[in-house]
């Protein structure tokens, strides 16, 4: 049976701890936080909601990384938030300190975890928690394709008024405003979403899906946590059932698509192995253009991490 940490018990930590306590398929969930009652407080109130909702999944709240020892995965969510006004870059000095801290503190107690990254900038993270554990690239990889693809779904199932269920998605790139959703591999129940939908209202789900994050951080003053919560829970799925699931993920890139050294979302295999391979679609031109322009903007923020180093 398997072990997860996840590494900050706010807003999508707490989520992601819950989410799979109900998915019934772990045997132990520590929620582990500077804010020590925080996590024993939102780990015992999740435990009290077992017996309601029917699960066996023990959780336990803790400051002490002890606590976390012999973890399979570990989900890192640390970090702060943006406010309105903030782009996802603004957080990386405060995060960056927090993610390699945390990393560090992790290796100490479990030898060879799977590590999935939440905290943002969510690229510039990843690749930092990689660096810093030295880990292999398939054990380091960083949650947001699910959550963007998420976000696009639920749009075209509202202005289609079809179920969400029957949505297929594929987006690639940073996860930023320059991310990259492709309609050319987006499907409603196997019908391509081009045949359903005209191009001005696709466009215009394809921009509201890239400042999608954005929309909810002026809703709420803070960022979302529900379905980045359930996206980095359903990852977490994925492994420990080696379901081998597709999804875009945030992955090292060595020469797909023509990329190299940096974490950027690709379609990804995704299964007991961490990342088992990365899918490389045939882009076409304008696409290939849109991705590189992502690129472009992850590097200049990993240039400023770099730069922090
Ligand atoms: P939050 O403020 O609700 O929770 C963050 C928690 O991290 C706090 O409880 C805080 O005490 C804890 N923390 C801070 N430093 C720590 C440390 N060194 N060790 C352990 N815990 C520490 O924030 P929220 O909403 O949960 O967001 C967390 C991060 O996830 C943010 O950076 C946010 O931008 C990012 N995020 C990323 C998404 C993605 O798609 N990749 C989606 C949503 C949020
Ligand atoms: C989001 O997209 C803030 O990255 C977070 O909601």
């Amino acid at each position: 049976m398997q072990k997860v940490t996840v590494v900050g018990a706010g807003n999508v930590g707490a989520t992601v701890a819950n989410v799979l306590a109900h998915k019934d398929i772990v045997n132990e969930v520590v929620l582990l936080d500077i804010k020590g009652d925080l996590a024993r407080g939102k780990a015992l109130d999740s435990w009290q909601q077992a017996p309601i909702d029917y699960y066996s999944t023990r959780l336990k709240g803790s400051e002490d990384y002890k606590d976390t020892a012999n973890s399979d995965i570990v989900v890192i969510t640390a970090g702060i938030p943006r406010k309105p006004g903030m782009s996802r870059d603004d957080l990386i000095s405060t995060n960056a300190k927090i993610v390699n801290t945390v990393t560090s503190s992790i290796l100490e107690y479990s030898e060879d975890p799977t590590i999935i990254v939440v905290s943002n900038p969510l690229d510039v993270m990843t690749y930092a928690a990689f660096v810093h554990s030295k880990l292999p690239k398939n054990k380091v990889f960083g949650m947001a394709g699910i959550l963007d693809t998420g976000r696009y779904r639920a749009f075209l199932a509202s202005e289609l008024n079809v179920s969400p269920k029957d949505i297929q998605a594929v987006l690639m790139g940073g996860h930023g405003d320059t991310m990259v959703p492709l309609p050319r591999y987006t499907t409603v129940a196997g019908i391509p979403v081009t045949e359903m939908i005209s191009k001005e209202k696709l466009d215009a789900i394809v921009e509201r899906t890239k400042k999608g994050g954005g929309e909810l951080v002026q809703l709420m003053g803070t960022s979302a946590w529900y379905a980045p919560g359930a996206a980095a829970a359903q990852m977490v799925e994925s492994i420990v059932k080696d379901d081998k699931r597709i999804f875009p993920c945030c992955v090292y890139l060595e020469g797909e698509y023509g990329i190299n050294d940096i974490f950027l979302g690709v379609p990804v295999k995704l299964g007991a192995n961490g990342i088992e391979e990365v899918i490389e679609l045939q882009l076409n031109d304008e696409e290939k253009e849109l991705l590189s322009q992502s690129e472009k903007h992850v590097r200049e923020v990993m240039d400023l991490y770099k730069g922090m180093n």
